[in-house]
């Protein structure tokens, strides 16, 4: 295996192919790390099972950033450089993806975020796509189920948000602006930072001006946390939030006190079409869990990857970004991806409640227009 400059890999035809994933396997979103991880094995073992990309073996090397930018800096720069990988799935977290990005960009290695909703992620260059939808959309779903749905009808809502969290700031932004638009009325503003312990004196506030729902753009720690204190100071109305609500850890965090509340996500594995039980049975035969939406998307990523290596004249950098920035109509767990002009994928989003610890399936929310 040679180097060009620019750290494009030249294939070796007899070698494996590398590919690397970088995620927060431990620190405060350490289930959106493993869960991505083992929807990208799963992709791994089964292309490798039916014989590899063109004879080769595919190699998955997953390093953990323990949810940190540093982390993320050096295992990204690690993989593209010394490993030489093909191309780069991660991260979760749009703020992590933002400090890989650049990286990949800058050495013309293809990076695929599974689940990063910033809609900067993806601006950052050619080089960078992502196989879930944006942020703008995720806000007009949960707008558009707020005010529509009957399980809600809000009229008046308030809104409580990581302040220091890429994700949360636009979703928070991108909610008021559709909520406002479809003729709600936002009754208070308050801000976090994220891994705060107290949040009596935003609630307190939010509890005085007496919404219908109150809208929580943040993580599971931070929204379980919320939860329980909500309930405490007797809040009594429907919590509502995006992905980033999605983990097992949520209930467990929360128990009762997120019973009742809704959020929009990725896939609902009550779907019931072929695709979604198919992958379903898979990984719980291999991992003994229910996949969260993080794990189809991490799967969605990794065979969207080898399908653009099938389509790419070969496996430079430049090639197979193209390639992957082509991808149509592709038919993954998390719905059928077609990614556009911007690198994003347009497709539906679910929204899911959270009902005796189990997230059950709600409405279907389709792409606007
Ligand atoms: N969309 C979130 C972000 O961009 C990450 C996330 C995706 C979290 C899916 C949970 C589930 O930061």
């Amino acid at each position: 295996v040679g180097c060009k400059p620019g750290g494009t890999t030249v294939e070796n035809p007899s070698s494996e192919i590398l590919i690397g994933h970088y995620a927060s396997l431990t620190g405060p979103e350490a289930t959106f790390g493993k869960s991505t991880d083992n929807g990208v094995k799963l992709a791994v073992d089964e292309i490798n099972a039916a014989g590899g990309f063109k004879g080769r073996k595919i190699k998955l090397i997953t390093y953990d950033d323990k949810s940190d930018a540093r982390e993320v800096n050096q295992a990204v720069t690690r993989l593209v450089t010394s490993d030489k990988v093909v191309a780069v799935i991660g991260e979760v977290a749009s703020s992590l993806s933002l400090v890989a990005g650049p990286i990949c960009q800058e050495y013309g290695v293809p990076m695929i975020s599974p689940s990063s909703t910033n809609t900067k992620v993806t601006a950052v260059g050619d080089m960078v796509s992502r196989v879930c939808f944006i942020d703008p959309f995720q806000a007009y779903v949960c707008a558009k189920f707020a005010r529509e749905n009957e399980r809600v009808k809000a009229s008046k809502a308030a809104i409580l948000f990581a302040q220091d969290q890429t994700y949360s700031v636009q979703l928070r932004e991108e909610f008021e602006k559709w909520f406002t638009q479809m003729g709600g009325v936002i009754t208070s503003v308050q801000t976090h930072i994220k891994g705060d312990q107290d949040f009596s004196a935003q609630l307190t506030a939010i509890r005085a001006t007496n919404p219908d729902v109150i809208f929580i753009p943040g993580y599971y720690t931070d929204v379980g946390n919320i939860a329980v204190q909500a309930r405490n100071l007797n809040i009594t109305v429907p919590l509502l939030g995006g992905d980033g609500w999605d983990s097992d850890k949520l209930p467990e965090i929360a128990g009762k006190a997120i019973d009742g509340c809704y959020y929009s996500n990725h896939y609902s594995p009550e779907d019931p079409s072929p695709r979604v039980q198919e992958f379903l049975t898979k990984y719980k035969k291999e991992f003994g869990a229910t996949p969260d939406g993080l794990a189809a998307l991490g799967y969605d990523a990794a065979r969207i990857l080898f399908e653009a290596m099938e389509r790419s004249p070969d496996l430079k950098g430049e090639n197979l970004a193209k390639a992957i920035a082509e991808t149509k109509d592709f038919d993954g767990v998390t719905g059928k991806i077609t990614i556009d002009a911007q690198r994003n994928a347009v497709k539906p989003a679910v929204i899911l409640e959270m009902k005796d610890g189990q997230r059950k399936y709600v409405t279907t929310i389709e792409p606007i227009r």
